[in-house]
């Protein structure tokens, strides 16, 4: 069966999905430029009946703490807008008590499947109306991952931008048909946690475009209602002042419809925001409550003309036009953060948390059938004993590991943990479980004794830098497990010869001490699996479901290997477009796991590619819509493979396509993702994947001309099951 097309040409209208839908329904659905249009045209009207104190306070946030939602603005009464709640985050609302805790983005992205992920923006944004949040702060494909230990990469997708767009772009047209406005973050560079609110990312235009914007892009593309500007500087000015990146870059070459509002405090003077292309100030006041940039400091500035009337009437309209184009003017349920709005959302919850699981290594021992004894090792296997929400913000690494830490955390309703659920399984299996929940190495080899299986659960986390935990500000200080997740596995190989390792972690780890024994016979890398972690995890290890995720970046043999690291000053991003296997291709590092791998229950083979292409060179011509010229999101290639299960059970495969560019263009990674394609097969059964490729798919961005060029001559197209295991190759010539 045929699951889905990766490809954003479904982007092309406000909720399109699939390049037939699109044809089918462009005739009737107005397009992202139409939908903005409307609703800027009704805001245009709703302007000419406020006051320059009320637009002050659609701009303004009521200041730190003062309302309801993490994020809040006074009500209007002359055009009946509400009290606006902007509420956090990412993955489900923050502080909710009825809602569930959705994966993480990083979970989303190693499923590389475009409808679960379609799913889960869905879910999240029915709970976020429910409650009343007008405002979800999220996606976050806003820290790529360049560096692999930053505190905030497991927000985001993947280290790979057209991973992270479509992922964005597919979550954001969710979010926003249920009604609610989407807030991408965060713009831009923002790639670390040390230093955040003082370094500049000092980046070189081509690497912005092609690296760290493309998301954005995508995310304009797919309407975005707002797009909240970072803490960091960008090439020596605060994101949240800055005009090149806001008016530039975002409003001009983009054609950004939408609102820029800034990250909490990141606002640092009343004029230069305001005339660089900042829209709306958040929280309102600094964190003491007292500094207010805009407020009555804009009121002043605009009466006496050193902000223009106009840049604050185009605020609003801005901000207004968000609100219509999401139909919020009409019937919006009340905020109510303690909603019960949890539905049927969980079966998404799990299915992420299963899919996103990636099978690493694995000789023979999995999947488990009817053990008679396993043993269950690691402070990881159960609950936080001090309660599953015990931690602010899930501030620490106690028990078993569902998402990072800070603002884009949400309180568990409840927590399935291995234990729990392996436990479950063992008795209707009739298997005994002997745990041990600690990361003591001493009793290890006592619980050990008699199992046919030894699961040991390490973990490693990372989060928000407002938080540290165990000597982490944020960003995780080296690639190792935690709590000497290493000497743990040494332990239990020391005792048992059938070791299972599974790994919950932020991001990646040097998994070298562990893949050096060979007792370990499976390593089973299950991310953040949120609530469902146990519920998942059975599913994987006893082959309910053959293991389909991907890695969405490399797991490198040392943290040096990846060639960049947290910084102390500020970041000049040396390393430019060679981040991930980007870098791990070009210097020709081999990798422990490259990103893309994965193993499964069955075998898939590829075969008969087909390419058709009707590109040419050049730069690209067409006007501006949402996301950039017009033209470079329209299809100029199509490639199709084979896919089929030769193995002996069900299984779905993530194909990849990665494109290499021709010699004409200046120097570039070796291959970059231009495409995927999630497909489930019956053992023996043969698919179709299909990538189609847009104009910006096959470009790159010309600093001299200021354009995206698809550069004349053949560039090489490698489809495959990794960004390393390349099954398929073929040519797409430009003239
Ligand atoms: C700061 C974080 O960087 C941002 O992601 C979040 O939305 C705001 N705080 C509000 O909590």
């Amino acid at each position: 069966m045929h699951l889905r097309t990766a490809s954003l040409l479904a982007a092309a209208g406000a909720s399109l999905t699939g390049a037939e839908s699109h044809h089918a329904r462009q005739a009737t659905a107005p397009t992202g430029t139409e939908a903005w249009a409307a609703a800027h045209s009704k805001a245009a009207a709703a302007l000419s009946k406020l006051s320059q104190n009320d637009k002050v306070n659609i701009v303004t946030g009521v200041g730190w703490d003062k309302g309801p939602c993490v994020g809040n603005t006074a009500r209007i009464n002359a055009i009946n807008y509400p009290q606006l709640c902007l509420q956090d985050g990412p993955l489900g609302i923050r502080f909710g008590t009825g809602v569930n805790a959705f994966t993480p983005g990083i979970q989303a992205g190693s499923t590389w499947d475009v409808e679960l992920i379609r799913q889960r923006g869905q879910y999240i944004a029915a709970e976020a109306k429910g409650c009343g949040v007008h405002v979800l702060l999220g996606p976050a494909p806003g820290a790529l991952g360049k560096i692999p230990n930053a505190g905030r990469n497991w927000e985001g997708f993947g280290a790979d931008p057209y991973l992270q767009g479509v992922a964005a772009a597919v979550t954001i047209e969710a979010i926003q048909s249920q009604g609610v406005q989407a807030a991408v973050k965060h713009y831009i560079a923002n790639e670390q946690e040390r230093n955040r609110e003082t370094m500049s990312s000092n980046v070189d235009d081509r690497t912005l475009h092609e690296l760290y914007l493309w998301p954005f892009a995508d995310s304009v593309h797919a309407n975005v209602a707002s797009v909240m500007c970072s803490y960091n500087k960008v090439n020596g000015t605060w994101a949240c002042e800055n005009d090149k990146i806001m008016n530039g870059i975002l409003k001009t070459e983009l054609g950004f419809p939408g609102y820029v509002v800034s990250d909490w405090n990141a606002q640092h003077s009343t004029n230069a925001a305001a005339i660089n292309g900042l829209d709306m100030t958040m929280p309102g006041s600094d964190f003491n409550g007292r500094n207010v940039l805009w407020g009555s400091a804009l009121n002043q500035a605009v009466s006496s003309n050193q902000v223009p009337k106009a840049r604050l009437d185009d605020m609003v309209k801005r901000i207004l036009a968000a609100w219509y184009l999401l139909k919020q003017d009409s019937s919006y349920p009340g905020i109510n953060l303690k909603a019960n709005v949890q539905s049927n959302h969980k079966e998404n919850i799990r299915a992420v948390a299963r899919d996103g699981i990636v099978l690493l290594k694995n000789s023979g021992i999995l999947p488990l059938s009817k053990p008679k004894k396993i043993a269950l090792i690691g402070s990881a296997a159960v609950v936080n004993p001090k309660g599953r929400n015990a931690c602010v913000d899930r501030g620490c690494n106690d028990g078993a590991l569902g998402m990072g830490w800070g603002s884009g955390t949400v309180e568990y309703p409840y927590f399935v943990a291995p234990y729990d659920a392996i436990n479950e399984r063992a008795r209707s299996d009739g298997t005994t479980v002997s745990l041990q929940s600690s990361d003591s190495t001493s009793g290890v080899s006592n619980v050990v004794s008699g199992a046919d299986v030894a699961i040991v659960i390490i973990t490693a986390n990372s989060g928000e830098g407002y938080i540290t935990v165990q000597g982490a500000a944020g960003d995780r200080q080296n690639l190792d497990p935690w709590h000497n997740g290493n000497q743990l596995v040494q332990a239990v190989a020391q005792a048992s010869q059938n070791v299972i390792v599974v790994v919950h972690s932020t991001g990646p780890i040097v998994l070298e001490t562990i893949q050096a024994l060979p007792n370990v016979k499976a390593i089973v890398w299950a991310g953040l699996p949120s609530q469902e972690n146990g519920n998942a995890l059975v599913d994987i290890l006893y082959g309910v479901v053959s293991p389909n995720g991907k890695l969405p970046y490399t797991i490198g043999k040392s943290q040096s290997d990846y060639g960049t690291s947290v910084v102390t000053g500020n970041d000049d991003f040396r390393e430019g477009l060679y981040v991930d296997y980007r870098h791990f291709d070009s210097k020709n590092i081999a990798p422990r796991y490259e990103f893309g791998f994965g193993l499964s229950y069955t075998n898939f083979t590829y075969s008969d590619i087909t390419i058709d292409s009707t590109a040419k060179s050049g730069a690209a011509t067409g006007k501006t819509i949402p996301g950039g010229r017009e033209d470079l999101f329209e299809a100029i290639a199509t490639v199709t493979a084979s896919i089929t299960n030769s193995g002996g059970v069900e299984g779905a495969e993530v194909a990849q396509l990665y494109i290499s560019l021709p010699s004409s263009a200046p120097a570039a990674p070796p291959k970059q993702l231009r495409g995927f394609d999630k497909i489930k097969l019956k053992p023996g059964a043969k698919g179709t994947v299909t990538f189609n490729l847009r104009r910006k798919d096959l470009s790159y961005w010309d600093v001299r001309v200021q354009n995206w060029v698809v550069p004349a001559g053949s560039f090489g197209v490698s489809v495959g099951a990794s960004s390393r295991d390349i099954r398929l190759t073929g040519t797409i010539a430009a003239a």
